[in-house]
């Protein structure tokens, strides 16, 4: 695996200590450019949207509407970052299952966005506030096409009982629920969301939800004649975090996104205009890096630990998903790799291991280790467990280098604390 230049990397660790992650904003614009390029087609309008759960703050929203990208935003909390960024409602598909009377207002007088509606409270709910506020808002419906695809497999019809969106097969809702969208003045039904999983390499998953949609949206169209404009497949594709695992091109992915919805339009003659995707992961997570500094180490009878400055506070994907992950020991890169450790974190917990078994040289404390592809669901999952601080967050471009997040400091955990009289 590759990373930046390590002097610069040591220049940025000389400035705001460790740990430290550090995002390539030159390869994160060029990700972003690749999925809106390949994702072009003569025959639809398409939009890819970053889906700012896998990382957010202003700078990456900035980054992300500067190149052309809409967004997933799930709570009030990222539609507050989105709007502080300038990013126009417009641009917002806002999702969720359970969202809140005072998020739904916020978000219908930010302007005429999307709205991807989860159930049928959340259709009243949202109707009663679009009317109370007379204010627009373009409608989608999250459904449920009985497709879950995780890494390396996909299996159909398994997912009936998912928490998110509507079965397909749940028609008479679904039938219900377009029509009390297309009735309401102020709403306006689009079409519908589906997401089948996340880190997904087979694009055949990807395929099987459009044909499963396809059919789906057939239906809507042919049996209760119902013109579906947009059809948003949500996100999922795999990055490599290892040298072990094989990420198929993002070109790849929507090319064959593509054709598989340009046929499925022709075959059954659809309305369709708009397909959306949303990549979360893919355009961040390998474009960046967490730089620990090594403490102490220690020997077991068959184990030699290697601990580190941060761990499952700042990345908990080792600990909660048996998440693989792949580090170097940016101090001593030219020394031989014949040691074998536990990169562990400093956290209270015997499974804050970062990296299980990892080949590196001899370290010593004071040693920088640089873990890869820690860009998505790392900072966004981060607690301050152990009463960490959150690390800063740095983006290098070209040979320069800005914080856009400020390290975490006592202070600012200690200013939740509160001695408020309730009653
Ligand atoms: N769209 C929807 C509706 C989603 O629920 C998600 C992710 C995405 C898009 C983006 O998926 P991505 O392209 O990033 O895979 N915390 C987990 C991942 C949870 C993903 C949740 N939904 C992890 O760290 O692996």
């Amino acid at each position: 695996m590759q990373h930046p230049d390590t002097k610069l990397l040591e220049r940025v660790v000389s400035q705001v200590g460790t740990p430290v992650i550090i995002y390539d904003e030159d390869a994160i614009a060029k990700k972003m450019q690749t999925y809106v390029n390949s994702m072009k087609t003569e025959h639809f309008n398409t939009r890819v949207l970053y889906a700012s759960k896998a990382f957010l703050c202003d700078a990456m929203a900035k980054l992300a509407y500067d190149n052309d990208m809409y967004f997933d935003a799930v709570s009030g909390g990222e539609i507050d970052v989105l709007k502080r960024a300038g990013i126009p409602a417009e641009r917002i598909y806002f999702h969720g299952n359970n969202k809140t009377a005072k998020e739904i207002s916020d978000f219908f007088l930010m302007g005429r966005g999307h709205i991807v509606v989860d159930n049928k409270d959340e259709l009243s709910l949202v109707t009663d506030i679009a009317n109370g506020l007379a204010r627009q808002m373009d409608v989608l419906i999250r459904v449920n096409p009985g497709i879950e695809a995780h890494t390396h497999e996909y299996i159909q019809t398994a997912t009936k009982d998912s928490k998110f969106g509507i079965s397909i097969e749940q028609t008479k809702a679904l039938e219900e629920m377009i029509r009390a969208i297309k009735k309401d003045h102020f709403l306006f039904f689009k079409g519908f969301h589906a997401h089948i999983g996340s880190q997904i390499f087979e694009i055949d998953a990807f395929e099987a939800e459009i044909a499963v949609m396809g059919q789906f949206i057939d239906m809507v169209e042919h049996k209760w004649d119902v013109n579906v404009e947009e059809l948003d497949l949500g996100g999922g594709f795999a990055i490599s975090f290892t040298d072990e695992d094989k990420a198929v091109p993002v070109e790849t992915i929507c090319k064959r996104i593509i054709k598989s919805c340009e046929d499925i339009v022709n075959d059954r003659k659809l309305s369709l205009k708009v397909i959306s995707i949303e990549p979360g992961r893919s355009v961040v997570g390998d474009n960046a890096y967490t730089i620990y500094t090594a403490g102490n180490r220690k020997r077991t009878f068959t184990k030699r630990y290697l601990f580190i400055d941060g761990g499952m506070a700042d990345n908990i994907r080792p600990a909660l998903y048996q998440a693989d992950y792949q580090c170097v020991n940016l101090t001593r890169e030219d020394e031989v790799c014949d040691q074998k450790l536990e990169l562990a974190g400093k956290c209270c917990e015997s499974g804050d291991i970062i990296v299980k078994g990892a080949m590196l040289p001899e370290p010593k404390p004071g040693d920088l280790i640089l873990v890869y592809a820690t860009g998505a669901y790392g900072y966004s999952m981060a607690s301050n467990y152990n009463r960490l601080g959150r690390p800063p967050v740095v983006f290098i471009k070209g040979k320069s280098a800005r914080e856009v997040l400020r390290r975490e400091t006592y202070d600012d955990m200690y200013a939740l604390e509160s001695d408020k009289t309730l009653f």
